[in-house]
């Protein structure tokens, strides 16, 4: 089956997570994915928190599905040289360096474009180009405590909290995939190609903007009523944190189930939507609060939502997190147990729809990753192990037009 970015070639020149994460995405869907890498050492990832001595780390192979792997050291003239030939040929590099890292290695936009004019240069950097930090490294939690995720995330008497979710590199990745597609779309159209930038604060604010919208309703009103804070509680002038509660109009929380005393996920997710009131008093017995004016509007509920809440755990109390969705959906409410990665990673839907997939790997055996979480009526992305290191080094050369002998004189002079 063709796939759609087939013929795209992209310099992958990214490292951890942020940018690993966009190319990978490019490569399920068809383009062909050299990941750039120092001899000897390659990306930090493939060291980093190893399960099997010697072998690829999962941070690795669960970043870098479906790429070559081609070692260069691009500081050095040999290294440069095959960089270059390597631009005039590619469509797109994404690079996500500490800031001004490419411009020293001798690889700045300006010259980059005057080899190749049609090349999209992809970059993430922890702040956008201007900013006032602009010259920081920066890796995820940083990025989330940046981006205002952190001081909006945790519980109100606790400290600002990182997520688990890599709202910081991933999403970053995600962020920049979206700036590559549309600066390939926007090149057919002109002939040019540009530079994509992506900062990992702009990216976690984005995902934040509700957040953004609460700080200026709490400026004008003083209170957020869907925050648990209110009515009871106090409100400062910035947004607080607001524990589980659900982040637009209707309330929610995380909810006990049969078994929470011994098992920490043993819980639920509720919401109460407004319009759903009637079939959630249904679903847990309370018929009589159906019409009851101290129950039936959102307003009315509001002041004591934790009594309701704290009811509804009560008929939660003999039912698994499983048992009571499956009682709550057919009442129609929006709800899902709190799954845990175990229980993920052997969840037959995921493995059926692809989203958990197995990869077979040369050398560290089979493993679990990650699929594409996007799906086509007309494609399914098969996702293949991540290359060794240098792995593709010689096929890549004599496709640049590198004989035998030049790629064993490459390899000396690359020596570490
Ligand atoms: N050949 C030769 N040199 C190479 C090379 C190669 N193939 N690949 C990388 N290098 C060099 C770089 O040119 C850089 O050189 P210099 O800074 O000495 O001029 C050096 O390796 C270190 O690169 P850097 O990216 O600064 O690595 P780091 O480990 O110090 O920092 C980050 C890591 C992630 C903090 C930093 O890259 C960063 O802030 N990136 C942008 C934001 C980001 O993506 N964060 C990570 C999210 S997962």
């Amino acid at each position: 089956m063709s796939k759609p970015l087939e013929g795209i070639k992209i310099i992958d020149f990214t490292h951890v997570q942020a940018g690993p994460a966009c190319t990978q995405l490019l490569a399920w869907f068809g383009a062909d994915v050299i990941k750039v890498e120092r001899p000897g050492s390659g990306d930090v990832t493939r060291t980093q928190l190893r399960d099997i001595p010697d072998v690829d780390a999962l941070y690795f192979t669960m970043l870098n599905s479906n790429k070559k792997s081609l070692t260069l050291d691009t500081k050095k003239p040999e290294g440069k040289e095959v960089l270059e030939k390597l631009i005039k040929e590619s469509d797109v590099m994404v690079e996500n360096f500490g800031p001004g890292a490419l411009d020293r290695m001798g690889f700045p936009w300006q010259y980059i474009k005057e080899l190749n004019p049609k090349m999209i240069l992809a970059s993430v950097k922890g702040f956008s180009d201007g900013h006032h930090y602009d010259d920081l490294k920066v890796y995820e939690n940083v990025a989330q405590c940046a981006g205002g995720a952190a001081s909006t995330t945790g519980f109100w008497d606790g400290p600002p909290t990182i997520s688990a979710a890599a709202l910081g590199d991933s999403n970053t990745g995600m962020h920049l995939a979206i700036g590559i597609l549309t600066a390939l779309i926007g090149r057919d159209k002109t002939g040019k190609g540009q530079k994509v930038a992506v900062s990992m604060q702009d990216s976690v604010l984005n995902l934040c903007r509700v957040k953004l919208r609460d700080q200026q309703r709490l400026d004008r009103l003083g209170y957020l009523e869907e925050y648990p804070q209110y009515p009871h509680g106090e409100f400062s002038d910035v947004v607080p944190r607001g524990g589980n509660a659900g982040g637009g109009g209707q309330p929610g929380w995380v909810l006990k189930c049969k078994g929470w005393e011994t098992d920490p996920n043993s819980y639920i997710y509720f919401t109460i939507q407004g319009h759903a009131w009637a079939p959630i008093c249904r679903a847990i017995g309370k018929p009589e609060w159906i019409e009851d004016a101290n129950y039936n509007t959102a307003t009315a509920r509001q002041p004591h939502i934790f009594d309701i809440f704290k009811t509804i755990e009560e008929w939660l109390a003999d039912k698994t997190k499983f048992e009571a969705v499956d009682i709550l959906r057919k009442f129609d409410i929006p709800c899902a147990p709190v799954l845990t990665m175990k229980e993920l990673a052997n969840d037959p839907s995921l493995r059926e729809s692809g989203t958990i997939t197995e990869v077979a790997h040369k050398e560290r055996g089979s493993y679990l990753t990650v699929g594409s979480p996007i799906k086509f009526s007309d494609m399914k992305p098969e996702i293949t192990a991540s290359p060794l290191l240098g792995e593709h080094t010689d096929e890549v050369l004599e496709s640049l037009g590198y004989s035998s002998a030049q790629i064993a004189n490459l390899h000396q002079q690359q020596a570490v």
